[in-house]
């Protein structure tokens, strides 16, 4: 078997400048075929609460959510480094909680890791989560779990706000966070924060300079017509290929020509 992708996988190919590979994943199937396909991380992100919910925001999702799909992405995999998001409103409010919640997500997922979003003002308690053993990712630029403060889905980091981002960047690896996304960051300023860390940079929507890239994996296949923001690259046409395989069962069944002899038990 081969060896498990870790904290230190992610930061050997880092230092070697062998860019990171995540996507997002919600269960046992679609994580077997992503760790076959060679992903080096999978991310269980709260982009559940869009994808898999349908709602049109992650801040609905709970703790048990995370734990009940961060479970099935575990057991469809063996080598793959996953990280759990923890969600809205289960970090943040009070330290005993927050960190009660990273432990609890740990043990009854098998997560490997945990992400949280913010900046300088979770830096405390990255320190104190990962003081228990548990690594933190960070999660900075446009935050999903901040989207009424933000006021909708805008490039964050802009002008001087590139500073305060090199900022917060630096205050999550000094209380150490192994590994930050940079979410809807321009791509300078993403560069310029990679440049800035010893850690690896995973980018979603920050160009081609960080150490890595996610993409959320119903975006990534296509499943989503409606969805195409620019940074979006659509690997595939599944809501193409779904719809088609589709009309086709409809049509067989209604026109009876599936179960045909091959598909039927004889007596
Ligand atoms: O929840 C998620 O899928 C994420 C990615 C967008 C990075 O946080």
């Amino acid at each position: 078997m081969a060896k498990k992708t870790s904290t230190r996988t992610l930061q050997r190919m880092r230092d070697e400048g062998t860019p990171i590979s995540m996507i997002t994943a919600y269960d046992a199937t679609f994580a077997a075929l992503f760790e076959r396909a060679g992903v080096d991380a999978i991310l269980v992100g709260d982009s559940l609460g869009n994808v898999v919910q349908g709602r049109g925001t992650t801040l609905p999702v709970t703790v048990d959510e995370i734990i009940y799909h961060t479970a099935a992405v575990v057991r469809g995999t063996e080598r793959v480094h996953v990280v759990a998001d923890l969600p809205f409103g289960s970090y943040g409010v009070s330290t005993a909680e927050s960190v009660a919640n990273a432990c609890r997500v740990m043990k009854e997922s098998g997560a490997h890791a945990v992400k949280l979003e913010g900046g300088r003002r979770m830096a405390e308690l990255v320190d104190q989560i990962v003081g228990i053993g548990v690594p933190v990712m960070g999660h900075l630029g446009f935050t999903p779990q901040s989207v009424h403060a933000f006021g909708g889905h805008y490039v964050q980091g802009r002008g001087t706000a590139a500073d305060d981002l090199v900022a917060d960047a630096l205050a999550l690896e000094a209380a150490g966070a192994y590994a930050i996304v940079l979410e809807l960051v321009p791509a300078p300023v993403a560069a310029r924060v990679t440049e800035a860390l010893r850690i690896p940079t995973i980018g979603i929507g920050a160009g081609n300079a960080t150490s890595g890239q996610v993409l959320v994996c119903y975006d990534m296949l296509g499943m989503n017509d409606a969805f195409s923001p620019k940074f979006l690259k659509k690997y595939a046409d599944l809501s193409g290929v779904i719809r088609g395989a589709t009309e086709a069962y409809v049509r067989e069944v209604r026109d009876r020509t599936y179960p045909d002899a091959e598909h039927a038990f004889e007596d």
